[in-house]
C-alpha cells in the first residue's frame, strides 16, 4: 500500500503539486504522511504520524519552496505508525531521501550488513535501509544513478521507490518492482506517482512503468531503464511514447461532488457505473474472445481477493448455471493450492478492481508459469493486471475512491453475467432470440439498482444494527454469494462482526451461537426456496430474523420476521444481486456514520493492497 509521488518542475514550486497529490493518494494509506523538497541544494523533510489534512495544516507544506520534491502517505508494514517511521527516510549524510511502497523481503539481512558497516538506522522501517544502501553504493559508483540501481538490484520483494539526491537538485529517481508506479508527462514538469489521480490535475499524458524498470526524471525529460542481470539497459523513447495514454476522466468524476463520503457517492453512482459496464462490453470483441478461451479451456480457475473474490464466486456460479462450464474459484492469496495441478490448456480468470492487488497478480503469474492462459477483469486501464493477462475486459465503472468496493462490485457482476452469457452463446446453448432476451433483461439492471439504492436509503432504519456486536448473514446458492459480500461490507465499514455462512450449513455448527435476539439476516434468492426451512430453524431458536428479498420473490417467514422488500428482479438470478446488494452497502454505511466511523477510511485498510 502507501501512496508515493515525486515531481520536478521548471518554473513552479512543486509543494502545491505534492500537497494535492497526497490528498489524492490518501486512500492508499493514511496512518502517517511526509514530504521532502530540495531547496538551495539541501533536502528539507517534514513528516508526522496522522492524516494528510493535519499534516498539511501543521507544516503548511504548500508554502514551502522547491522545484523538486517527493511525498508519501503511509500504510504501515515495518514499524508502527509514528513520526520517526513516517517517510521520507534519509541516509546518514542527509543527502538522500527515499519514499517507498511495498515490502523489502531481505530487510533483516540488509539491516545487519548496513549496521556492520556503520550506518545509523533510526527507524524500524525497511524503507530507511534503501537510503543507506544507496549511500553505501555511492563511493563505488560513477554516478548517483549507478548507486541507485546497484542498491535497487540488491532488494528482494515488492517495491515502488522514489528518491531525491541533494546534489542533483532537479532530479527524481524512481524504481518499480511489483508495486504500482506511473509517469505523468507534462509541459515543464514531470511526475511519478503510485496512481493516476495524483497526476491528472497537472497532465493527462500518463505512461505506466513495468516491473524491473527504474530511471529518473527532471523538469524536461524522463529516462527509463530496465534492470537486467548484466546491468541496466535503456528503454527506448519510442517504447515509452507508445505506452502513453491520455486519461479522459477528470478528478471531478473521482471527487465527492457534495456527498459527505466517497462511499455514499459511489453507492449512488451504481446505476451509471453498471450501465457503462454493460454498454461498454455488450458488443466488446474482447468479451467474446475471452468466452471462446473459456470454451477451449481444459479447466477454468477464477481468482480474486476480498470483494473481487466474491465477484469470482458469482462468475463461477453464472458459468455453471448459464454456460454449464465448471470452474474452480480460488482466493488469490491461496493460489498455491491450485498451482500444483494447473497446466497448459487451463485458463485463469483474474478479477481485480485496481488491477494492482499483489496476491492476485502473483496468482496470475504463478498460473501463467505453469502454462495457463489468463483473462483479466479490471477497472484500471494500464494496470499491471491489464498488461500481464492475455485478454483484458475493462469494467468501466469510473474511478472508485472509497476503500469499500461498491460500484465496482456490481460492475464486476455485470461482466460476470455478460461473459457467461457469451460463453453459453458460443457453446450453442442459447438461440439468438434467447440471447437477445437475456441481454434485454440484463440491461434493466441500472433501473433496478436505482430503485434499490433509493429504497435502501428509506428503509435502512427498519433493521438497524444499533447495539449489535455480532450477527450472521446467511444465504443459499446465489444468496450465499451475496451474503459474503454483505458481511464483508458490515465488518469492514461498521466494524460489526458479521459472519456469512451457507444457510443450509448453519445447522452443522454455527447455530450453536444463536440465542434469543441474536441477529440473523437472510438473503433470499429465487434459486433456493429451501431457505425457508433455515429461516424457521433460526426463528425457532428465538433469533432476530431479518429477511432481505426482492419483493416479487415469495418467501414464507414466521411471524415476527423483519421483511426487507427490495425492488422486483423477476426471479432472475442475474438481476437479484442488483436488487439486494445496495441494502447491505447502505446499511454498513449508515451504521458506520452512526457509530462515528469514517466509512471512506476504515481502520487498518487501504484501497489497493500491494503487499503479500
Ligand atoms: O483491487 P482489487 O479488486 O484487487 O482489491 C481486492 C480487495 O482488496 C478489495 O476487493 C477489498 O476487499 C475491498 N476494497 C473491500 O471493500
Amino acid at each position: 500500500m502507501c501512496g508515493i509521488i515525486g515531481v520536478s518542475a521548471s518554473t513552479k514550486n512543486v509543494s502545491p503539486i505534492i500537497s494535492l497529490g497526497l490528498r489524492r493518494l490518501e486512500y492508499r494509506g493514511y496512518d502517517s504522511v511526509g514530504a521532502a523538497l530540495i531547496s538551495d541544494g539541501k533536502i528539507m523533510v517534514w513528516k508526522a504520524k496522522g492524516d494528510v489534512q493535519s499534516f498539511l495544516r501543521r507544516f503548511k507544506l504548500e508554502e514551502k519552496e522547491g522545484k523538486t520534491g517527493i511525498g508519501h502517505t503511509r500504510w504501515a508494514t515495518h514499524g508502527a505508525p509514528s513520526d520517526v517511521n513516517a517517510h521520507p527516510h534519509l541516509d546518514c549524510s542527509g543527502k538522500i531521501a527515499v519514499v517507498h511502497n511495498g515490502v523489502i523481503r531481505n530487510f533483516a539481512m540488509i539491516k545487519k550488513v548496513l549496521e556492520a558497516r556503520g550506518h545509523r538506522i533510526v527507524s524500524e522501517t525497511d524503507t530507511e535501509l534503501i537510503a543507506h544502501l544507496i549511500e553505501d553504493e555511492l563511493p563505488f559508483s560513477s554516478s548517483f544513478f549507478e548507486a541507485f540501481y546497484r542498491a535497487v538490484s540488491r532488494l528482494d520483494g515488492s517495491f515502488a521507490i522514489v528518491a531525491l539526491y541533494g546534489e542533483e537538485p532537479n532530479r527524481v529517481y524512481f524504481a518499480r518492482m511489483k508495486s504500482p508506479l506511473v509517469l505523468g508527462l507534462g509541459e515543464g514538469l514531470n511526475i511519478v506517482a503510485s496512481d493516476i489521480p495524483a497526476i491528472i490535475d497537472h497532465t493527462r499524458r500518463v505512461a505506466t512503468l513495468e516491473d524491473g524498470e527504474l530511471g529518473w526524471l527532471d523538469d524536461k525529460e524522463v529516462r527509463v531503464f530496465s534492470l537486467t542481470e548484466q546491468g541496466v539497459v535503456e528503454v527506448s523513447r519510442e517504447e515509452i511514447r507508445n505506452r502513453i495514454i491520455t486519461v479522459d476522466w477528470s478528478f471531478e468524476e473521482a471527487n465527492r461532488l457534495g456527498y459527505p463520503h466517497f462511499m455514499l457517492k459511489e453507492i449512488v453512482e451504481q446505476p451509471l457505473a453498471v450501465k457503462n459496464t454493460y454498454d461498454g462490453n455488450v458488443d466488446e470483441p474482447m468479451l467474446s474472445f475471452a468466452a471462446s478461451l473459456l470454451l477451449d479451456a481444459k479447466r477454468i480457475i477464477v481468482v480474486g481477493a476480498g470483494t473481487s473474490y466474491h465477484a469470482a464466486l458469482a462468475l463461477s456460479y453464472y458459468l455453471a448455471r448459464t454456460s454449464r462450464l465448471p470452474s474452480l474459484p480460488v482466493i488469490s492469496s491461496e493460489h498455491k493450492s491450485a498451482e500444483r495441478f494447473v497446466e497448459e490448456g487451463d485458463v485463469v480468470v483474474a478479477i481485480s478492481q485496481s488491477g494492482e492487488t499483489y496476491d492476485t497478480l502473483e496468482a496470475v503469474r504463478a498460473f501463467k508459469r505453469q502454462g495457463a492462459k489468463a483473462i483479466g477483469i479490471t477497472n484500471v486501464v494500464g494496470s499491471a493486471l491489464s498488461r500481464e493477462t492475455d485478454v483484458v475486459i475493462y469494467m468501466r465503472s469510473g474511478p472508485e475512491i472509497g476503500v469499500a468496493a461498491t460500484k465496482t462490485y456490481t460492475s464486476q457482476l455485470m461482466v460476470a453475467s455478460l461473459l457467461s452469457l457469451r460463453a453459453a452463446q458460443a457453446r450453442g446453448l442459447l438461440l439468438e432470440g434467447e440471447v437477445q432476451e437475456l441481454l434485454r433483461r440484463l440491461s434493466l439492471s441500472p433501473e433496478i439498482l436505482k430503485a434499490a439504492v433509493s429504497a435502501s436509503m428509506k428503509i435502512v432504519g427498519k433493521a438497524p444494527l444499533v447495539g449489535v456486536r455480532s450477527m450472521y448473514v446467511l444465504g443459499r446458492g446465489l444468496g450465499h454469494i451475496i451474503s459474503k459480500e454483505a458481511a464483508l461490507k458490515i465488518k469492514e465499514i461498521a466494524y460489526v462482526h458479521a459472519e456469512s455462512y451457507p444457510a443450509g450449513e448453519s445447522k452443522h455448527g454455527p447455530i450453536a451461537l444463536v440465542e434469543p435476539g441474536f441477529p440473523v439476516f437472510f438473503v433470499a434468492t429465487s434459486d433456493s426456496p429451501e431457505i425457508e426451512g433455515n429461516i424457521m430453524e433460526m426463528a425457532a431458536r428465538g433469533a432476530r430474523v431479518v429477511v432481505v428479498r426482492p419483493e416479487d420473490l415469495d418467501v414464507h417467514a414466521p411471524e415476527g420476521t423483519e421483511l426487507i422488500d427490495m425492488p422486483p428482479a423477476g426471479n432472475d438470478v442475474m438481476l437479484e444481486p442488483y436488487s439486494m446488494m445496495p441494502y447491505f452497502q447502505v446499511l454498513a454505511y449508515v451504521e458506520a456514520v452512526a457509530r462515528g466511523y469514517d466509512p471512506d477510511k476504515p481502520r487498518n485498510l487501504a484501497k489497493t493492497v500491494t503487499v503479500e
